[in-house]
Parts: C-alpha cells; structure tokens; sequence
C-alpha cells in the first residue's frame, strides 16, 4: 500500500513541478517555509546556526526528497509519529504534529518541493575521540543500510533520510524511536535495524555525525 502511494505521489510531484507553474510552486514553498518552518529548520531546511545547538533535536531537512519530506509531514498529520514538543517564538509548546495539521495538502506540497531542491549542509558533531567506533559505524553502514542511504548516507535519491552530518540529539532520539516501533519503519529496513546490537547502534550514530 506504501508502496502504491508512494508512485502516485511520485507521478503527481513530476507533473505538478514540471508542467504546473514551477516557479509559482518555488515562490509559494520559499514564502510559506519563512512563514511557518524557518524559525526552527531555517530558511533553507539546514537549521538556524549556532541556537541549533541549544534547541537540540531539530533535525536539517533540506534536499530529501519531495515525495519523502510530503510523506513524513503526512504521517505527523495523521498521528502515525511521535513528535518532540518544542517552544516556539511565541513562547507556546507546539511540535509537529500541530504544525501540520493547520497547513493544506497544497501548503506542504509546495513546502516539501521547496526544500528539495535545497542543499543539505553537513555539520561535524560527533562526540566521540574513539576513532575506532566510526570506524565500526562506517562497516555496519556498508555492510546494512547503504542500500537505501546511498553514499554513505548523504543522497536522498532513494527516497531515505540523509543521515550523514544530521543534528546529533535527533539521531539518537530517532534511533530510541525506531527500536520501540513508534515510527513507520520500511520492512526491509526493519529486518536489517533489528540486528543492531545497543553498541552498534552507538557506532552508527558516531559515523553519521562525523559527517562522512
Ligand atoms: C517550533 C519548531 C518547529 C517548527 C516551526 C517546525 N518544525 Fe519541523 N521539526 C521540529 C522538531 C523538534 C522536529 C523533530 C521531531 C521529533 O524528533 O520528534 C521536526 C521534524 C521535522 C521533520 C522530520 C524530519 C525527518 O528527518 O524525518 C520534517 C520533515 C519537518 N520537521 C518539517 C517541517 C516543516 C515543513 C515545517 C513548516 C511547515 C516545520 N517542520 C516547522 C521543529 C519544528
Ligand atoms: C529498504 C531501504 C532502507 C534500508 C535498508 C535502511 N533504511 Fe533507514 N530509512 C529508510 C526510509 C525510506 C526511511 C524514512 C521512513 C519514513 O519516515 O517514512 C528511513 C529512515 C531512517 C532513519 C530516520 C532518519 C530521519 O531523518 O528521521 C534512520 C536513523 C535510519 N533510517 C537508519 C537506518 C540504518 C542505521 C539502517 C541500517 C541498519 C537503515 N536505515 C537501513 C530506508 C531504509
């Protein structure tokens, strides 16, 4: 059922960017994001510099996928993931499960073609001074997950998350997540992420930090 969801929207997003007003679409997803995302994901879908640190766990989201981005901003609306509750300029909790809610499927289509065609700027922040651990990261990489996180985890042709050079607090938060099944987890991904040892898991998220 993915799957077929996943190819109409794909066929949708090539003739909506294509042969609809492409550059009403850009105009539109770079005025909305200013306007509803950029005080946390930046204007861009790379963060907002050095407060990123401080707000922790806010993830880069630019050069993903239209197809991806439009269906992970689905699964917030229809309640199928968790969302972190984070203060916004206003000074009210709010998180992403809101935020999608009060926008149109037109609104976040413009938004998710937008920042696909944003560039992801990788950021270092491991902490780990145990070279040998993103060693052993970069293995399980290869040996697991590059399949779909294709060049070591920075493409997102394969519609999969970039992870190398992610923020380093949503990682880890995601990796709790995707262990306990709260979050839509793709099959053959699953087989592979079950194998993972606490360790081993450690090691990933060292190597993608590392911005390999
Ligand atoms: C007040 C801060 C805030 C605002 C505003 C905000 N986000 Fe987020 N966003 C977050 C946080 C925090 C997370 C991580 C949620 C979690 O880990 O539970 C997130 C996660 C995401 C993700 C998931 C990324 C992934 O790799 O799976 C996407 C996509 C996203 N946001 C898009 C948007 C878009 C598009 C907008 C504007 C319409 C927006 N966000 C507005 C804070 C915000
Ligand atoms: C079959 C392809 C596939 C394989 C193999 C795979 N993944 Fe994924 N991965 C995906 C897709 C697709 C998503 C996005 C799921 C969603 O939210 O819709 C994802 C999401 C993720 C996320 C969440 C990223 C974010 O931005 O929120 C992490 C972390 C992750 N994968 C790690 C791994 C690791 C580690 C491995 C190897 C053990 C792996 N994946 C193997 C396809 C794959």
């Amino acid at each position: 059922m993915k799957k077929i969801i996943q190819s109409l929207l794909a066929v949708f997003f090539i003739f909506y960017s294509d042969f609809l007003l492409a550059d009403e679409v850009t105009l539109n997803g770079a005025s909305l994001i200013k306007q509803h995302c950029a005080e946390c994901h930046g204007e861009q879908g790379n963060g907002i510099g050095s407060t990123v640190d401080k707000k922790e766990g806010i993830p880069k989201i630019a050069g993903f996928s239209a197809i991806l981005i439009f269906d992970i901003l689905d699964q917030f609306k229809s309640n199928e993931r968790e969302a972190l509750d984070v203060m916004n300029k206003n000074k009210q909790l709010t998180n992403m499960i809101k935020i999608s809610k009060n926008l149109s499927g037109e609104k976040l289509e413009a938004i998710s073609l937008y920042l696909s065609e944003q560039t992801f700027l990788q950021s270092n922040n491991t902490t780990s001074t145990n070279k040998g651990l993103v060693v052993q990261g970069k293995q399980l990489h290869e040996d697991l997950c590059n399949d779909c996180h294709i060049k070591n985890g920075t493409s997102a042709a394969d519609d999969a998350p970039i992870l190398a050079g992610q923020n380093r607090q949503y990682l880890i938060r995601q990796f709790k997540q995707l262990s306990t099944s709260k979050r839509y987890i793709p099959k053959r991904m699953k087989r592979k992420f079950r194998k993972l040892s606490e360790k081993d898991k450690e090691a990933l998220i060292e190597y993608y930090t590392s911005a390999p």
